[in-house]
């Protein structure tokens, strides 16, 4: 059963589709209490067990308790254990345990869920300001109060199949012939692939719907002459369009006042790669429609595939935000002065002074580092919401939501019979009907393998089915081993794609020693591609998930409840990926008897039944483990170079026999 509530005056986000009607607050909402006193506060004590699911797009486990989590959609590539704020902002959770309550606070800008942070009991969530709905869903488990929370939210964007294939992608790309080698590296070493990604560097000066024509002298060709390849190029969309005269979008953008403006009606000037930018009001409905319309730019050259970026909106640093730092230069300059000029010219101190940051005083100092995704600068613009001026920090979760649904919506007028790829950095449930999401700027770092693992089911729980992470990390110097085992966690995620850092080692497949290791693991991807995708197809129809924490089929299994680095995947497998270095296997946990099957690097395919409990599975660098659920079974195919390439005659079934499998397709 699902209430809604309602709290002084909600900005309309558009996250929830389904028409709920307002219940009345007499007597609470059923579950824990509320104080709208000093802005809004829900406080719920939890039992000693409950496990609290949720949050899509978050730091640390599958069970969020014992942190709290700020949704504040923030462009910060470094992923350590504390942070509390990633990219995407997804404020639903479920409390689960002697009774199972789903609570999604339907509000778009910074909200803090305190799971036991401050006090271990206590859940706690807060925002400044008591305007939101908060709806609440009973049900009679996680599973199926999340699968009412998904109803509710509207159908998940259908991603087309070829975007199940393999992508790979680069910060530093810049040229054709770049991208050709890149091709011509999987092709030449027979790793199958469908698509190679085109970072900022194909832009003329990161304009974005420009090609640079230097770089790719005849761009629809080149798009046409890898189509023939079987690839699909996914050029890289970013929110920021640079102030240039003479650019058409700039200039449309100004002249039709859609762009964001500051309190005194001037157009909102931020810093980002092109350098000076203004962003699009995506949250203004026309706007957004003439934003989305230019990607059909792109898609007149042949482009059937996006991903948008920078659209928490991250800003390097704005015009006020200079002029803040130059001021605190002058008063600086302006003291030194006052001390005379003995003491800063004509000594080594002076030269020290310019040359030296750490040599200025605190004040400059501090006013530049908070140059970069400064708070006040989220308050120095605004959106034209019909007609109303909305203060950007009020509604700042929903900008990448926005410039998604602007691409969303214009795709599927530009070609409404073809399902194009589509995916954001930033996010806010509703934005789950119009794309799916990558989970930014993770590093080569084994633990990143792990984070990956817990954060898709979470994901999941908040709309979002096709989405992955930058396989093999995107900052820092990958190593052989670690995209390996990454890859093998990749091989089940809807989104799989490689991707890396300007300055980071080459990360490509057939950049490392034997190269047949990645050959057989992207291999098997292709062997499971029908199945994945049919497992992603039913998801999305039935409001399903696709990954699903163990505690989600085992709920009486405290065991099962407590095991974070295996998911359940479809209605079939058990995926338990290697996330540790130098080791040769796993302890892995069988919540039922199950059926172990490894992909091996001869093609063969390894099978043993294994009993409910512990166990130690050997998993070497080049092998792909997975479980198959008693009684079940599911299709694989023979390895294929691409997804258009599959032979659905060379079907076979893996699993336990007598079983059968329901295959959807598109
Ligand atoms: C951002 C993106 C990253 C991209 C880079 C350059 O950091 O998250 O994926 O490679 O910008 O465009």
């Amino acid at each position: 059963m699902v209430k809604k509530y309602v709290f002084g005056n909600p900005f309309e986000t558009d996250a929830v589709t389904a028409k709920i009607e307002i219940s009345e607050q007499t007597g609470g909402i059923g579950c824990g209490s509320i104080s709208t006193e000093n802005g809004f506060c829900f406080r719920y004590q939890m039992d000693r067990d409950d496990v609290i699911y949720g949050l899509g797009e978050a730091n640390r486990g599958i069970n969020k308790r014992g942190y709290q989590y700020i949704s504040k959609c923030s462009d910060d590539p470094n992923h350590t254990e504390e942070k509390t704020s990633l990219y995407g902002a997804h404020n639903f959770i479920v409390i689960s345990g002697k009774q199972n309550v789903g609570l999604f606070f339907d509000y778009p800008s910074n909200l803090t869920f305190d799971i036991g942070y401050t006090k271990q009991d206590l859940l706690t969530v807060s925002c400044e300001r008591a305007d939101l709905y908060l709806y609440v869903i009973t049900g009679e488990s996680a599973y199926d109060v999340t699968k009412q929370f998904r109803k509710i939210i509207g159908k998940s964007y259908i991603a087309p199949k070829y975007a199940f294939g393999f992508g790979q992608s680069r910060w530093g790309y810049k040229t054709a012939e770049d991208i050709s080698n890149v091709v011509k590296g999987y092709r030449d070493n027979q790793i199958p692939i469908d698509m190679v990604y085109l970072d900022i560097d194909y832009m003329q000066d990161y304009k974005d719907f420009t090609v640079n024509p230097e770089r790719f002298p005849d761009f629809p060709k080149f798009v046409q002459g890898m189509k023939d390849q079987e690839i699909h190029l996914i050029p890289i969309i970013d929110a920021g369009v640079k102030i240039e005269d003479g650019y058409d979008i700039y200039e449309e953008g100004v002249e039709k006042g859609y762009f964001c403006k500051r309190e005194d009606g001037s157009d909102f000037v931020a810093a980002v790669w092109p350098g000076w930018t203004h962003f699009p009001d995506v949250l203004n409905p026309a706007a957004r429609e003439w934003f989305g319309s230019k990607y059909e730019v792109l898609t007149d050259l042949g482009i059937d595939g996006f991903w948008n970026d920078m659209n928490e909106p991250a800003i390097f640093y704005s015009e006020e935000g200079i002029q803040e730092v130059n001021k605190a230069i002058a008063a600086y300059a302006k003291e030194l002065e006052g001390k005379g000029s003995e003491q800063v010219a004509g000594d080594d101190e002076g030269e020290d002074i310019m040359n030296n940051a750490n040599a200025l005083p605190g004040e400059v100092r501090s006013k530049m580092e908070q140059l970069q995704n400064n708070p006040e600068d989220y308050k120095r613009f605004y959106h034209n919401v019909n007609g109303k001026m909305v203060r950007h920090d009020l509604v700042h979760n929903l900008y990448g939501f926005n410039m998604t649904r602007a691409a969303g919506e214009a795709l599927q007028k530009i070609a409404p019979d073809r399902k194009m790829l589509l995916f954001s950095r930033s996010s806010y449930i509703g934005m789950h009907r119009y794309g799916g999401i990558w989970t930014g700027d993770n590093q080569s770092w084994w633990s990143h393998i792990l984070l990956n693992l817990k954060m898709m089911p979470s994901l999941n729980m908040c709309g979002f089915v096709y989405t992955g992470s930058d396989l093999g990390g995107f900052g820092s110097n990958a190593t052989r081993d670690l995209v390996l085992r990454w890859l093998a966690l990749g091989v089940f995620t809807p989104l799989m794609r490689n991707h890396a850092a300007l300055g980071t080692r080459e990360q490509e497949c057939y950049q490392f020693e034997n190269i047949e290791d990645f050959r057989h693991v992207i291999g098997v991807r292709y062997r499971l591609i029908p199945y994945l995708y049919s497992e992603f197809l039913k998801a999305v129809n039935n409001d399903d998930l696709y990954f699903r924490p163990l505690g989600f089929d085992y709920p009486d299994d405290r065991r099962a409840i407590e095991t974070e680095d295996q998911l359940m995947l479809g209605k079939e497998l058990m995926i338990t990926p290697v996330y540790t270095q130098n080791v040769s296997g796993r302890t892995v946990y069988l919540p039922e008897e199950m059926k172990f099957i490894k992909f091996m690097p001869d093609g063969s395919i390894y099978e043993e039944i294994m009993d409910k409990g512990t166990h130690y599975i050997e998993v070497a660098l080049n092998e792909v483990p997975l479980f198959i659920r008693k009684g079940k079974c599911i299709p694989v195919v023979d390895v294929a170079q691409s997804v258009a390439q599959i032979d659905m005659g060379t079907v076979q079934y893996l699993g336990y026999d007598g079983a059968s499998y329901e295959l959807v397709e598109e």
